[in-house]
């Protein structure tokens, strides 16, 4: 019998009472611990890990287990044996369904993997909800808790959390680097003895999270900026990245209270469509941001404002996961229409792995370490708190979140 842990430093006891009192403990001290587990992404195109090097002792500071999945790290350069050195254990994947109580992944679970999973435990990660109803009510049936982490509501406590954001601003920045590439120009102006070159000219339509960062990109490249957005709030945060709010007047618009986009009529889409077209011609590239959320996107740009546009210019299409803002935009295909390349990327957060999995991993720490509960090393699920009452889909059999009852 090894001590461990808390009981290292206990005097040595002789009696045999005293002996089984010692691994009563051990054992009580052992079992207690929360177990968490962290799952490799299963879609080949998303190398993000839900655990980072950098951020894993804030975890471990909680004085959990963790166990993850061989092979976590390899998206981002981090081996199997550097996570080992920080304490924590390496399992298959099966063994880190079976033995977490909380199993943190990037990627929703297949269906056909919730046996593995112990009734009782909690998943927490993103999960795609709105694709993905039959996930939450196999959780539900299995009594497997369900926390997706697309649902941390848009409150500034919660910030810390929201993983949306946090892949958002990175996709933004992805958007840009990645146009850029396929632009047969340079983004700044430059003035040369052999001539100058003017800069190029970039249009972001939709101005929440990735668009204020393709903006701020494309102005750090040395681009002009516009930019529009149907929530005239965000006139103020355009021009004060250096950027032009191209002014469309759609007559009423508005926001929800999370700060989403209301949808447009058929008829304001109209509008847009050719009020904007004029924007979209004279500029080299195009970046669309336009989502709402749980619908699909919004198509914003069609085949006869293309048609208007100059070869060799760019549309990217950041909402092609979400249906596309773009007519003819394909996920993971750059379609040529006329001269004009229109490029659809998926898991774009991906593209910046490292950053991407330390932003993540960050949002998952914080949502764990607010509601973990030390005393019982248990998660407080207070349905009085607005993070966990909109957070958690499934909890104890139950779909408790009303959109998906
Ligand atoms: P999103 O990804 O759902 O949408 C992107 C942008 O598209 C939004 O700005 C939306 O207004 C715009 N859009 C929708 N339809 C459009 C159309 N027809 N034409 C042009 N643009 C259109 O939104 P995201 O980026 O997740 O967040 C939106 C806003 O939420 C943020 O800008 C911010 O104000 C707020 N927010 C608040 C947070 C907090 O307080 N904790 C955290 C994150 C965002």
């Amino acid at each position: 019998f090894q001590a461990e842990d808390g009981i290292r430093d206990q005097p040595r006891s002789r009696g045999l009472g005293d002996v089984y009192k010692r691994q009563l403990h051990y054992l009580y001290n052992k079992k207690i611990k929360l177990i968490i587990t962290a799952l490799k992404s299963n879609n080949e195109k998303d190398t993000r890990s839900p655990i980072h090097s950098d951020t894993i002792s804030n975890l471990l500071n909680l004085g959990v287990q963790i166990q993850f999945e061989e092979n976590i790290g390899n998206g981002i350069n981090v081996s199997d044996e550097v996570f080992q050195d920080q304490g924590i254990t390496k399992s298959t994947r099966e063994d880190c369904l079976k033995n977490g109580d909380l199993i943190v992944t990037n990627q929703p679970i297949d269906n056909a993997e919730l046996d593995h999973i112990k009734k009782g435990s909690t998943i927490l990660g993103m999960i795609s909800p709105f694709s993905n109803q039959q996930l939450i009510e196999e959780c539900a049936q299995r009594n497997i808790n369900l926390v997706s982490m697309e649902f941390i509501p848009r409150i500034t406590r919660a910030q810390k959390m929201d993983v949306l954001s946090s892949q958002a601003n990175l996709a933004g920045y992805v958007s840009v680097i990645e146009s850029a590439k396929h632009l047969s120009t340079a983004l700044p102006m430059m003035m040369t003895a052999a001539g100058t070159l003017k800069p190029a000219k970039v249009f972001v339509i939709g101005v929440g999270v990735a668009g204020l960062q393709a903006i701020a990109t494309a102005k750090r490249l040395g681009a002009r900026v516009e930019a529009f957005d149907t929530r005239n709030v965000v006139e103020e945060q355009v021009q004060s990245l250096g950027a032009k709010f191209v002014k469309i007047d759609l007559g009423e618009t508005g926001e929800t209270d999370q700060g989403y986009a209301k949808e447009l009529t058929p008829e304001q889409i109209q509008k847009q469509k050719e009020l904007q077209s004029k924007v979209c011609e004279r500029s080299d590239i195009v970046i669309t941001t336009a989502q709402l959320f749980g619908r699909p996107a919004p198509l914003l740009i069609d085949n006869k404002t293309i048609d208007n546009m100059n070869p060799g210019s760019v549309i990217f299409d950041m909402a092609v996961e979400s249906g596309g803002n773009v007519e003819g935009s394909e996920v993971d295909k750059i379609i040529e229409r006329n001269g004009v390349k229109i490029i659809g990327i998926s898991n774009l957060a991906s593209k910046v792995s490292n950053h991407a999995s330390l932003a993540l991993s960050n949002n998952y720490n914080n949502w764990i370490s607010d509601f973990y509960d030390k005393e019982s090393s248990k998660i407080n699920f207070d349905f009085e708190d607005e993070i966990i009452k909109s957070s958690v889909l499934v909890y104890k059999g139950r779909i408790t979140n009303e959109r998906f009852q």
